[in-house]
């Protein structure tokens, strides 16, 4: 089948990519001649694992292809995808100004029966403003738009798209259905379910996953944080209730609060819809008030360790990116954390294998940057562990020792047992268990 993938971003390139590579034919394009430029050699403009070997084979079989010219992508193209950036508002309302921009653009370009898919999140309703846009240039029997929300991790997106465990698609038409349904039945193999359903509801879906998620987190950070003041330990409670089924073992994992580019802008986003459809989503308010509370609770930990006095305090940071296997730090807890012991007056060394330079824009001469986890601790105060990377949980605790001023860890991802931590000797504050 002939796609074309409007924007490539995180979920534009996955799913051109992954499209690809079930045979299909694609044209991505994007606005960005610079990035148009770095793929059509291979170069991706993000880290993710798997990507660039997968995009190098499609550009080697001339399955994928990139270009700016939006006409030249949708000319022969039967489904059209817009993976198109939806930022938040002043207000955290999605602002939908680039998928409509892009629904005009499609309106004077479109001869022939398209399927226009919005992959991006975008509000409930978003489907028929698009239908709307095209609706005043073309004829119905040219298009059917279709909600297809993307439910990928970043650092985990190509297995995540490949496998998915379940495909949701938003639509009334028939004719959608056939086509979509041939497009990911090759992904569903296994028998995981594609569920074709009314636009509104596959936008709701979207919203209602990332919500439930960031609550689920939530709900584990304020355990946590009861935990350390009763005297229990967060990982044999998160085991303990994770085995239920109901309730199931992942994203109970207690931190720093969620971050990233999805859950912060949804969980905002969702609690607009509710007031703009004047109702008090109560929950989801609290789940806003919890995760910014989260971020804090390392600062406050460290202030009450240090008696209040961070001035000339000198702190390594192993960890910058909102999570492991990716070099996206937008919405990361780190940031307010690093903020905040600068303002502190405290000084930071900090470390991350892949988001170092992302972190180097926002931050520029603030902080000093190490070339490897151990040049961070030289003469520290403290370590700050912010992001679970795998090559942090296997250290040489010696080499630890050695370097830092105090042998002082505070882990924001509870990344090392207890019992081990007190054999060694170490100063150990993590999150929902005893110091
Ligand atoms: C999230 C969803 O998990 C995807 O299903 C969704 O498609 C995506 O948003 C999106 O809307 O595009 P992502 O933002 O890549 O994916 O990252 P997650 O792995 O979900 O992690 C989000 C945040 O939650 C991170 O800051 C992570 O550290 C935190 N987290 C996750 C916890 O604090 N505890 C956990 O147990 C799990």
């Amino acid at each position: 089948m002939k796609i074309a993938v409007v924007g490539t971003g995180y979920v534009g390139l996955v799913t051109g990519t992954c499209f690809a590579e079930t045979g299909n034919h694609v044209t991505c394009v994007d606005i960005d001649r610079n990035k148009i430029e770095a793929l059509q050699k291979g170069i991706t403009p993000i880290y993710e694992p798997g990507l660039e070997v997968l995009l190098a084979r499609n550009i080697k079989e001339e399955r994928i292809a990139f270009t700016d010219n939006l006409k030249e992508a949708v000319e022969e193209a039967v489904v059209i995808f817009l993976a198109l950036p939806t930022p938040s508002d002043q207000d955290g309302s999605a602002d939908l100004k680039y998928v409509l921009q892009v629904a005009e653009q499609l309106g004077d370009l479109i001869t022939s029966y398209k399927v226009v898919v919005n992959k991006s999140t975008v509000p409930v309703g978003t489907s028929e403003k698009v239908a709307a846009v095209l609706s005043k240039k073309i004829a119905p029997e040219l298009f059917d738009v279709v909600s297809n929300p993307e439910f990928l991790r970043e650092g985990v997106a190509v297995e995540d798209f490949l496998k998915p465990e379940r495909v949701v698609v938003g639509t009334r038409s028939e004719k959608a259905t056939k086509i979509m349904a041939d497009l990911y039945n090759p992904f569903v193999r296994q028998g995981n379910p594609i569920y074709f359903m009314d636009p509104r509801s596959a936008e709701m879906t979207k919203y209602a996953a990332n919500s439930f998620l960031a609550m689920k987190i939530s709900f584990m950070n304020e355990i946590a944080n009861l935990c350390e003041r009763t005297g229990a330990n967060v990982d044999w409670v998160r085991m303990g209730i994770g085995s239920d089924h109901r309730i199931g073992k992942r994203f109970l994992f207690p931190g720093i609060g969620y971050g990233g580019s999805c859950f912060p802008k949804d969980v905002l986003a969702l609690n607009l819809t509710a007031r703009e459809h004047e109702y008090d989503f109560q929950l989801l308010q609290s789940v806003l008030t919890v995760n910014k509370h989260q971020k804090k609770v390392i600062v406050q930990k460290i202030k009450r360790h240090f008696k209040d006095a961070l001035q000339g305090k000198r702190f390594a940071i192993w960890g910058l990116a909102f999570k492991p296997e990716t070099d996206d730090i937008r919405d990361a807890p780190s940031l307010e954390i690093i903020e905040a012991l600068l303002n502190e007056g405290a000084t930071l060394n900090v470390y991350d294998p892949v988001a170092m330079e992302n972190v180097r824009g926002r931050f520029g001469n603030r902080i000093t940057y190490s070339a490897n986890q151990y040049e961070a601790l030289d003469g520290a105060d403290a370590l700050l562990i912010l992001t679970e990377w795998s090559e942090f949980r296997n250290p040489d605790f010696d080499k630890m020792k050695d370097l830092l001023k105090t042998h002082t860890i505070f882990d924001g991802r509870n990344v090392y047992a207890l019992d081990k931590m007190e054999e060694l000797n170490f100063h150990y504050e993590s999150i929902g268990r005893a110091v």
